[in-house]
């Protein structure tokens, strides 16, 4: 079939390496992809941004595409799979209505507060004169939250009442997030480790699709300002996750969403990310919903592809097409760490130089369980390659244990000669 894959970051890179892998894929179309993706065999970059919802849904119908993939969570929130599943197109990916699990924190925090589903406790506000005196109540730290999509910074842990009141006042009057942050919510600090859990859904059935965690601090040892993600390993570490914490999940967090979506006429189709943290609590330990993404996590989905065994059209085509069912419990995971540490440009996540040189990617063994995925870069006019993005390769390799995939990731990373990019050295670190 062919099939167009939405995005073009490296969590489309690796999206796009597995699905060119299927023996189901006839072309692969990416829009816009990147200079890398373009790389992988059969696959064909389309000039149309992820915002075109007009021109992604006549590139299908004109292109007989039979799969479209939505990677990044802007297209969901724009309604593209609303307009593909219109035309019939199969798409994996919740509409508008469901995508709101990601694109409104209140409306995710309000689904957890009438079913049930364990999260931090909070209150919505829309009026500072309201939310101050709340605010001052409370104990801290305390969480401030940007209602809409704040591309990850939308997210302030205050550690007192006067950086609470600032961040507060900062989101409401529009000034840091625009209209995203003119409602919010303020929520109790949670704390525990934190696993990234992912399952996917043709709105009936649900399939777990594996754990993952992620360094989000820009430096080593967690210092520094937060980020999209510094790296990612797949399965979550062993001493703290494992299949009963997978199984509370499923019952405690993801059961009860599906059938909250439900209850409010929402027919949600594609990804479920839930980002856990896991409590201790008189019970043990036990996971909390700290928030949903509606697509997969990135850099978390590079490892989880390099993880995966089955055949990812196949699983996609079923979810897409309401067959799910005939998938529950057949996901082939190698049994293995896959890892990936990010190599991003110095001054990331804030201002950062664009056009810089990437040197000896070409060198890098090209052998099962490794591959450089790339997030954010171009290639020259001469071919070569340069930086374009803020984390720009995702360097990920899969191994026995999590310390051989540390050791090999970390030794085919510094061939890379890259002037002004850094990374954290501390990736699946002490992970056992
Ligand atoms: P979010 O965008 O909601 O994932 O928030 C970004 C990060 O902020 C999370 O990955 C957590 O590390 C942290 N965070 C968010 N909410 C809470 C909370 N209630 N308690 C503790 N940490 C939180
Ligand atoms: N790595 C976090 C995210 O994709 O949201």
């Amino acid at each position: 079939m062919n099939i167009l894959l939405i995005g073009s970051g490296g969590r489309e890179h690796a999206l796009a390496w597995k699905i060119a892998q299927s023996e189901k894929c006839d072309t692969l179309y990416v829009a816009p992809g990147s200079d890398a993706i373009a790389q992988e065999p059969n696959t064909q970059c389309v000039a149309i941004s992820v915002e075109d919802i007009d021109a992604l849904v006549s590139f299908a119908e004109d292109n007989k595409i039979e799969l479209v993939v939505i990677g990044p969570e802007t297209p969901l929130v724009l309604g593209l799979a609303n307009r593909l599943r219109d035309k019939n197109i199969p798409v994996l990916g919740p509409e508008k209505d469901g995508a709101q699990i990601e694109g409104s924190k209140g409306f995710m925090k309000d689904l957890c507060a009438e079913f049930d589903i364990p999260t931090a406790r909070y209150a919505r506000f829309t009026n500072l004169n309201e939310a101050l005196p709340y605010i001052e109540e409370q104990n801290f730290p305390l969480v401030i939250k940007a209602d809409g999509l704040a591309a990850g910074k939308g997210v302030i842990i205050a550690q007192n009442l006067s950086e609470a009141t600032d961040a507060a006042t900062e989101m409401l009057t529009g000034e840091s997030f625009g209209a995203a942050g003119t409602s919010i919510v303020v929520e109790e600090f949670l704390e525990g480790e934190e696993v990234s859990f992912f399952a996917i859904t043709d709105g009936q059935t649900v399939i777990s699709f594996n754990s993952a965690q992620d360094h989000k601090r820009a430096f080593d040892n967690d210092e520094g300002p937060n980020t999209g993600g510094m790296g990612a390993f797949s399965p979550a570490r062993q001493g703290v996750w494992n299949k009963e914490l997978e199984q509370v999940t499923l019952d405690t967090i993801v059961a009860p969403t599906l059938k909250g979506l439900q209850a409010r006429g929402i027919s949600y189709c594609g990804v479920l990310y839930a980002g856990l943290m896991l409590v201790d609590t008189d019970e043990g330990k036990k996971p909390y919903l700290i928030e949903y993404n509606a697509r997969f996590g990135d850099p978390e989905c590079q490892a989880l592809m390099m993880r995966l065994r089955s055949d990812i059209v196949d699983l996609l085509y079923a979810a897409a097409t309401s067959q799910l069912s005939e998938w529950s419990g057949k996901v082939r995971w190698h049994d293995k760490t896959a890892l990936n540490i990010v190599y991003a440009a110095q001054g990331y996540p804030g201002a950062y130089q664009k056009g810089t040189p990437i040197l000896n990617l070409e060198q890098l063994p090209e052998e099962d369980g490794f591959k450089v995925f790339h997030a954010g870069t171009k290639r020259s006019e001469v071919g070569t390659w340069e930086a374009h993005g803020g984390r720009v390769l995702g360097v990920t390799a899969m191994a026995d244990s999590p310390a051989e995939a540390r050791t090999r990731a970390y030794t085919a990373l510094k061939n890379i000669e890259w002037d002004a990019g850094f990374y954290r050295t501390d990736i699946c670190k002490n992970i056992a």
